[in-house]
């Protein structure tokens, strides 16, 4: 992903001068930008957002918002494409840093789902019929690619929020199915426990091993094949840590990300998606204590807006727990985006807007129907 060098001048901007900047530009573009922040975004670029939210939450509005026709995404690239594939045709999503990534995502590549795919197949321990078809479901952390790969197959995408309704979703229809989960382990075994499946019938596939190194007798067994994949920010929450604060304060309550491991989520009183978090901690009791197992940034700012309620809140872990991808969106490269945006709309036939997420078009039918039915499913589900 190419990001060029932010010019020289953004780098010396002061902090007011940056603000201004992206202000101005945000007045002169006004309905045509919109502005979507994730909740691990920083506060300097939250203040800038027109809608924050969580991964879900910021789909359904790229879906929604087909009047701008600019979506500069304020989030990773994997929530940026997913916007571009939802967006109407000619909106332009923009990423402020191209290098904005996702660990996780970068997890699943898609030669070797399809070698995945191949094996579950051909293998006969893998049992897979017509009787009992092996669906994939792809978190939404995952590239476009294994998006379409979900959607050629009859696979579904998911997010952190709505993941339980789409198995629930694809079990209803069929119990015999086996469940393809990618890219994170935890989400999947997490949320496929909490539906009354035993750790046994889970299988875990290595993608850098042959056979995904699952014993054939296991694989036949299983409801679900979770691939080997995680959060390298979720990883770092323990249950020792979840210990030590309760023997700090009874009294305290635990609620952390379901991408972190089973044996945290198991020890934790409630876990759920970063919309989950802010509005179970926004609607707690004041005087109440809470530990929170997710990124540093939505920790902060959950600190610093209790603290008027009188709701204590803190990290579950002492170290920083960052997100170094999301931090990479700083509001020097905002303003440097939007500049560019705005001597864009002056000449686009002779101004070529650097940081756009396009998905080839190859891909994005697919990807779109996978999106399009997981968006669908929590719409009924909400009825
Ligand atoms: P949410 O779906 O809860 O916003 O989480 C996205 C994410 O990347 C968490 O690490
Ligand atoms: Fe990816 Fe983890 Fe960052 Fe979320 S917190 S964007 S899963 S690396």
């Amino acid at each position: 992903m190419y990001q060029p060098p932010l010019p020289e001048k953004y780098r010396h901007l002061s902090e007011s001068e940056v603000f201004e900047r992206i202000t101005q530009a945000r007045d002169t573009l006004g309905r045509r930008l919109i502005i979507l922040g994730h909740h691990y975004q920083r506060d300097a670029i939250i203040q800038f957002a027109d809608f924050t939210g969580d991964s879900l939450k910021l789909s359904q509005i790229a879906a929604e918002q087909s009047q701008a026709e600019f979506i500069v995404f304020c989030g990773v690239h994997f929530m940026a494409e997913s916007a571009d594939i939802l967006s109407a045709p000619g909106q332009i999503v923009l990423l402020p840093d191209m290098t904005a990534g996702c660990s996780m995502a970068d997890m699943a590549e898609i030669d070797q789902v399809e070698k995945c795919r191949r094996y579950l197949q051909q293998n006969p321990a893998g049992n897979m019929t017509d009787i009992n078809p092996f669906i994939p479901v792809c978190y939404v952390n995952s590239a476009a690619a294994i998006k379409a790969f979900c959607g050629r197959h009859n696979g579904i995408c998911c997010t952190s929020s709505n993941c339980r309704d789409i198995f629930e979703y694809i079990w209803n229809r069929n119990p015999e199915a086996v469940i393809l989960f990618m890219p994170d382990e935890h989400l999947g075994r997490n949320t496929a426990y909490d539906m009354g499946i035993k750790l046994q019938h889970m299988s875990l596939w290595d993608p850098d091993a042959p056979d995904g190194n699952i014993p054939p007798d296991q694989l036949g067994q299983s409801r679900i094949i979770l691939w080997k994949g995680f959060c390298s920010v979720h990883q770092e929450f323990t249950p020792e840590q979840i210990h030590r604060a309760r023997e700090e304060n009874p009294e305290v309550n635990v609620i952390v990300h379901p991408e972190c491991c089973f044996e945290v989520v198991r020890e934790a009183d409630y876990s759920g998606s970063t919309a989950t978090i802010i509005n179970t901690i926004h609607n707690a009791e004041p005087g109440s204590s809470w530990v929170v197992g997710t990124e540093m940034n939505l920790v902060k700012r959950l600190t610093a807006e209790m603290a008027q309620k009188n709701i204590r809140v803190r990290s579950l872990s002492d170290c920083p727990c960052l997100c170094e991808t999301m931090y990479r969106i700083d509001p020097a490269h905002l303003a440097w985006l939007l500049d560019e945006l705005l001597l864009y709309i002056k000449a686009p036939d002779r101004v070529k807007l650097p940081n756009r997420i396009t998905v080839p078009e190859t891909l994005k039918q697919d990807a779109l129907k996978a999106l399009e039915t997981m968006l669908d499913i929590t719409a009924a589900k909400v009825k």
